[in-house]
């Protein structure tokens, strides 16, 4: 993974996950509704949406909790199904859920390697898990001060960390962050974003969820708008204003693809703040037609503003 921290102009990024046509009923509830979903690696993809809108549900089918109803999941290219958390987590997909589930009373090792310690022979290798729970901190440029105190010690932030750190021990394909910073005041929300920055560079490829727009577009690098379970609008970030997004979230925009159908290939170039390549008007096409168009040169990671990583 270490060669992929470098950023790759001039070549796409690969496609790690692509869905189509996902479904979810609860009974009579429709949480979700023929969305359309797809994550490249070393990208930050945000998940927005009112309360109710599927994003929690989106990302349930993803992890394995829910089994969609309807659609199809390509991962690399290959279809999948995607059964059980064993199964998302064997594909490289992980989850952080905004309980975090880490164990308050073990140190941050041992909540890093918990189900899936080394070992030395019979017994547990502990210096090997040290040493490599400080390298991926160090790769994180995360903020622990020990490695050896209990989790419950550590502020929310931390705790943050030590919830994705513990994410990566599997080298994960995508990493699914759901709600990161709802709990978290001004400076550790900021730790948190540098967090997501690093999880890119290792190439990751990121799902955010938030409902903070300062945080999505000081990070992300496209936005998916969910409304009623539904697509409302993808939108690359360099392109997009607060305001937009809010508007579709709120419906005030309606980008659903049934709308949309009868403007279909007006395909609008990214600068215009429209929905940058609807996924609905390109599927189908072969070879997953989804693609969006990244910015002239690809290059807009060194010209955007970042300092304190808000904007
Ligand atoms: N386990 C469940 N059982 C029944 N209804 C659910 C369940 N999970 C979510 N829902 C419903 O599905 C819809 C989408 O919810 P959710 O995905 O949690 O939205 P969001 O995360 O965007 O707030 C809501 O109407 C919610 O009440
Ligand atoms: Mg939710």
């Amino acid at each position: 993974m270490m060669s992929m921290s470098q950023p790759r102009t001039g070549r796409p990024r690969e496609r790690v996950l692509t869905m189509r046509g996902i479904g979810k009923r609860f009974g009579a509830v429709r949480a979700l509704t023929d969305v359309d979903f797809w994550v490249n690696e070393g990208e930050v993809v945000a998940l927005v949406g009112d309360n109710g809108a599927g994003k929690s549900t989106l990302v349930k089918v993803l992890a394995g909790v829910h089994p969609p109803d309807a659609g199809t999941i390509e991962f690399d290219g290959e279809p999948v199904v995607i059964d059980s958390p064993a199964d998302a987590q064997r594909l490289g997909i992980e989850t952080i859920f905004q309980d975090l589930a880490l164990c308050d009373n073990l140190d941050v090792v041992a909540n890093l390697w918990l189900g899936r310690e080394l070992r030395d022979g019979a017994t547990l290798d502990e210096v090997g898990m040290e040493q490599r729970t400080w390298t991926l901190l160090r790769e994180l440029s995360a903020k622990i001060p020990s490695v050896r105190i209990p989790v419950a010690s550590l502020s929310g932030g931390q705790r943050q960390t030590v919830a994705i750190a513990r994410s990566l021990i599997g080298e994960p394909r995508i990493v699914i962050l759901d709600e990161p910073t709802a709990a978290l005041g001004v400076a550790q929300t900021a730790e948190v974003l540098n967090l997501i920055e690093r999880l890119r560079e290792r190439g990751h490829g990121v799902i955010l969820i938030s409902h903070n727009m300062a945080d999505v577009l000081a990070v992300a690098d496209r936005v998916v708008v969910l409304r009623l379970g539904r697509n409302n609008g993808v939108y690359n970030v360099p392109d997009v204003t607060s305001e937009t997004l809010i508007a579709a979230i709120t419906g005030a925009v309606d980008h659903s693809p049934a709308r949309r159908s009868d403007r279909a290939g007006a395909d609008t170039p990214p600068g215009t703040g429209e929905p940058a390549a609807p996924p609905a008007d390109a599927a189908g096409e072969p070879g997953g037609g989804t693609v969006i168009r990244m910015p002239p040169g690809g290059a807009r990671r060194s010209t955007r503003p970042r300092g304190n990583g808000r904007r």
